[in-house]
């Protein structure tokens, strides 16, 4: 296991390889597909933004093409114009970049053993983290992936403390140790976040995030962040690189946000570059 923990910065953001190109078409830019979006119908409360925060910000970010797959058929009058809305036998999860479970509800339940076999690249988030922590089949689905289907797991402090079974407080008194083991356990990159998001992987020195302040502790900010991470997955980056960069990005907005705006996470995704 790593044993230098020293914080280090995270790399560069925007890398110049993601400018695109002359030549470059939508396809050259990957495709991301966001899975999520219970509605009312289900649980008394409408989840779908946080999925349509997550399409806008992958979309902002760069992706070449976005879409959008809610976990019921519930009418959406929100939908960014240039996000398509997919059934789920039209989904290509093969060649696509994942983004699964912001505002999923239950409903993601049934679709995560095909997400996490078939999908090319893979970001997991919210309640996708929820029905990992209860079920031990998707948890050796996930070890199962490939070293070549990069897969990052994007728990907040309570997310992660469902996944070890612990609280969120011995969360966040060890929380490289916390991040390391999840990595070590699932196989895959985690983003413990929160004030110095840690990220960790297996064999990989993990790295504390010196972006970011209060201003992103309002609700929807972690669905972007996803979404953000989706898109650079879906642009060539590695899923260490992919969170590294994502999360650098994403505090680093927030460091430079204009004092006399609110942060909301609809704007943060759509200033996103
Ligand atoms: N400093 C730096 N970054 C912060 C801070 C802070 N003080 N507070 C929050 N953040 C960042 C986190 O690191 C993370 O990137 O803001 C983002 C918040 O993400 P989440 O905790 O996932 O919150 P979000 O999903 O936007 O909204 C809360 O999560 O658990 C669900 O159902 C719950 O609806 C709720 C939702
Ligand atoms: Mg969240």
């Amino acid at each position: 296991p790593p044993t230098d923990t020293t914080p280090q910065a995270c790399l560069n953001p925007r890398p110049s390889t993601l400018t695109k190109s002359h030549a470059s078409h939508k396809g050259s830019h990957g495709d991301v597909v966001v899975i999520g979006g219970e509605s009312m119908a289900r649980r008394g409360m409408g989840m779908t933004g946080a999925a349509v925060l997550a399409a806008t910000a992958s979309l902002h970010a760069g992706a070449g093409r976005v879409m959008l797959h809610l976990l019921d058929d519930a009418p959406c009058t929100d939908i960014p114009s240039d996000v398509m809305r997919r059934d789920w036998s039209s989904l290509s999860l093969y060649t696509s970049s994942v983004v699964c479970g912001c505002g999923g509800g239950q409903a993601v339940i049934a679709v995560m053993p095909e997400v996490l076999q078939g999908s090319a690249r893979l970001v997991l988030d919210a309640d996708a983290l929820n029905a990992l922590a209860q079920d031990a089949h998707l948890q050796s689905l996930l070890q199962q992936r490939s070293a070549n289907q990069p897969t990052v797991i994007t728990p907040h402090p309570l997310e992660a403390a469902r996944l070890l079974k612990t609280t969120s407080s011995d969360i966040q008194n060890n929380r490289l140790k916390a991040a390391q083991d999840l990595a070590d356990w699932l196989h895959c990159t985690v983003v413990l976040k929160g004030s110095g998001t840690v990220i960790a992987a297996p064999g990989q020195t993990p790295r504390i995030n010196t972006t970011g302040n209060g201003k992103l502790a309002t609700g929807g900010t972690g669905d972007v962040l996803a979404g953000l991470m989706g898109a650079r997955l879906a642009q060539g980056m590695s899923a260490f690189e992919a969170a590294c960069s994502a999360v650098h990005q994403h505090g680093a907005l927030a460091d430079e946000w204009p004092e006399h705006t609110a942060l909301t996470a609809s704007r943060l995704a759509s200033s996103l570059r």
